[in-house]
């Protein structure tokens, strides 16, 4: 038996056949919202039931409790508020009760039926969900970017936003289909794992020390819109690929892409992170030192701290927690304080601005700290920016 989705019930928000070419045809007609990346993002989750139980964006009374108790109206655990901003002149068209037509750029891809348009406070929205209402922050700045209005209600997908059919198609595995490869496989516990960077080897270790205890890994790394200094997708895949090639046993590791953006909301992504994954059919996810942080906005394990506001039933997946990882040239391996009785003498700790700076100069990162083809491939896609930039 497989794990239930959040909620109870596999969310399918996708038109096929005669339905999406009717709905395609009266979209024309009707009100037209255009997208940002990230709000395109959000839309491929909502419609392959990733955000399950959510059928669409929140409506006020749900997007307040969301922000003040992480729940929905109906007390189901939900930490972070998937609504749909868009601007004044673009409420002007719309009606409550009516359908709009969801769009990237000119072209319509779902049929939103608008069931309710209302303002809402920003500096509120980031104090809950990210604990700072600073503008540096990547996810604030977003936020303040975005329009004023908030639109609630169901979508209906009829046609894919060009990042679904042009970026890693043949991974972008949705929660039905990542279901059916666990059954396939026998798979009964399976941990996921979220990542957003190149996979190191503190990545790995965690990984495999929770491989240890489940059936199977399913590798997810977020390929939404992430924040300009992070590496790109198509690097970090590169990197995915070679270490289960050449470190991992094939036949326990699922490699599929995590549509969503990344938000940085530390803490309460941790917890959407985790729910997400649970619809993905896993059983386990790993929290490690930091999850989905940026700069010092959050306490290196507050990601992990959340997790006890909730009981356990409540979130249903079972999160394992990592301290932080790292080469000790004591112990000859990656260990944590956990497991690692040597002083910080010994222990090899490199900060991504230090990583970022040695591959800007061309230096190779340690064995201790990555793979060798991991810092090939970092290395030759560092060149080509190098290049680019000494080019103008
Ligand atoms: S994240 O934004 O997706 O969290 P990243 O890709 O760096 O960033 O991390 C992926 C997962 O690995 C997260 O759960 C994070 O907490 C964990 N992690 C990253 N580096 C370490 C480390 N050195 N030790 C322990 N856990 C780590």
């Amino acid at each position: 038996m497989s794990i239930p989705p959040h909620g109870g019930v596999l969310v399918q928000r996708i038109l096929k056949g005669q339905l999406a070419q009717a709905a395609r045809e009266r979209a024309q007609s009707l009100p037209k919202i255009p997208l940002t990346r990230a709000q395109l993002a959000d839309l491929e989750m909502l419609a392959i039931g990733a955000y399950s139980p959510l059928t669409g964006y929140l409506r006020r009374e749900d997007y307040l409790r969301v922000l003040r108790d992480m729940r929905l109206s109906n007390d189901l655990v939900w930490p972070i508020p998937i609504t749909l901003a868009v601007d004044e002149e673009i409420v002007e068209d719309l009606r409550e009760g009516q359908d709009a037509a969801l769009c990237e750029g000119n072209r319509p891809l779902a049929i939103l039926h608008v069931e309710e348009i209302y303002r809402y406070d920003k500096e509120a929205e980031a104090k809950a969900v990210f604990r700072t209402t600073e503008e540096a922050h990547p996810g604030v700045a977003r936020l303040y970017a975005q329009g004023d209005w908030l639109v609630a209600g169901d979508i209906w997908l009829f046609d894919w936003p060009s990042a679904a059919r042009e970026v890693f198609p043949e991974l972008r595995l949705t929660p039905q289909q990542t279901r059916q490869i666990f059954r396939e496989r026998g798979w009964r516990r399976i941990v996921a794992f979220q990542t957003r960077n190149p996979l190191h080897r503190a990545h790995e270790y965690i990984q495999k020390t929770a491989l240890e205890i489940v059936d199977g890994l399913l590798l997810h790394p977020l390929v939404g819109e992430t924040k300009p200094d992070d590496v790109p997708a198509d690097v970090r895949m590169a990197t995915y690929r070679v270490v289960i090639e050449k470190y991992f046993p094939k036949d326990r590791v699922l490699l599929s892409v995590f549509p969503a953006p990344m938000r940085y909301a530390g803490p309460r992504e941790a917890v959407l992170h985790a729910l997400a994954r649970k619809n993905y059919g896993c059983t386990h996810f790993i929290v490690g030192r930091d999850h989905a942080g940026v700069g010092n906005y959050y306490g290196t394990y507050d990601a992990q701290r959340i997790f006890d506001e909730f009981p356990p039933e409540d979130i249903g997946i079972t999160p394992l927690f990592f301290e932080h990882a790292f080469y000790c040239y004591g112990c000859g391996t990656v260990v944590t304080s956990k497991t690692c009785p040597h002083d910080e003498s010994q222990r090899l700790h490199l900060s991504g601005t230090q990583v970022r700076a040695m591959l800007r100069r061309g230096e190779s990162l340690p064995p201790e700290f990555t793979r060798p083809e991991v810092n090939e491939i970092l290395l030759s896609a560092y060149q080509t920016v190098n290049t680019a930039m000494a080019r103008g």
